[in-house]
């Protein structure tokens, strides 16, 4: 096994056999930027790393992102990529899982590893839906419904939503930064699962591509989900039920999502 570390800025060697990709790095928003702005020069930075996958990685390579505009970032490197299957191809929403997976361990005073199963929807943003109905705490050794232990609707549906959607933004407040050590957690938890598989019984959320058959997501978003992964394979978690509170917050991400991408494809074909 090799342990060296190459610092290149050449494509031809930096994506030569990968097996693994995680791309860090993208355009961030400065002053005065309008979004569409934002959305080109990323197009531009992801359509030549999807391009440069497709020439020198594996054909099994796993493709990570982690710079936003994740979700659409991710969708730009898969089209560029088209000899890669686009299941290899995944966003990081593992941060806001993780985020709101303390939320409620902090409610409930115990630990972050006491809580699973919540789950993330949509876009790594502020309109991203994360829906605890599914998930479940450990209290005195026994698992019971994040619902049913904190008796606090009003909080579930509004407070601990607002807080996981813009925590990324109340970083940057606090710190003049983006995350860094939450977010490179979150990238070893993401990459571990996709290696190893999810615990029997768990599952996480990660940004993937929509076959326009689960959960009403329309075809072809990169929208986070609910997963499970086994043998490198992640699978969608299907059948959960979906009530109307979180109908309306799934479909209000995949509206950004779309929109996202009408403005990423205009770019892509000429960038
Ligand atoms: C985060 O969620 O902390 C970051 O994605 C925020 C950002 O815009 O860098």
């Amino acid at each position: 096994m090799s342990t060296d570390v190459i610092a290149t800025d050449k494509e031809e060697v930096a994506f030569k056999d990968l097996d693994v990709a995680i791309l860090v790095g993208s355009m961030p928003r400065r002053e005065g930027m309008e979004r569409k702005d934002l959305l080109k020069a990323n197009v531009k930075i992801f359509k030549s790393q999807g391009a440069a996958l497709d020439k020198y990685a594996k054909k099994s390579v796993k493709v990570i992102v982690v710079g936003n505009p994740a979700n659409t970032n991710c969708l730009t490197a898969s089209k560029s990529a088209p000899s890669i299957p686009k299941e290899n191809f995944s966003c990081l929403t593992r941060l806001d899982h993780n985020r709101a997976k303390a939320q409620i361990a902090l409610k409930l005073g115990v630990t972050a590893n006491d809580v699973k199963n919540v789950i993330i929807w949509g876009n790594h943003s502020s309109t991203q839906y994360p829906d605890v109905n599914h998930a479940k705490v450990k209290l005195q050794g026994k698992e019971v419904g994040v619902y049913e232990a904190l008796k606090d609707d009003s909080w579930l549906k509004g407070e601990f939503v607002t807080t996981v959607q813009q925590r990324g933004a109340a970083v940057i407040k606090a710190r003049k930064l983006s995350s860094a050590m939450s977010a490179a957690k979150a990238i070893c938890d993401h990459v571990r699962d996709i290696w190893f598989g999810t615990p029997e019984g768990e599952f996480v959320s990660m940004g993937v591509i929509s076959d326009g058959n689960s959960y009403g997501v329309p075809d072809d978003l990169l929208y986070s989900f609910p997963v499970v992964i086994k043998n490198k394979t992640w699978k969608f978690v299907e059948g959960l039920p979906i009530n109307d509170f979180s109908r309306e917050k799934m479909d209000l991400t995949a509206k950004e999502l779309t929109e996202e991408k009408e403005t990423a494809f205009e770019f892509l074909s000429s960038a």
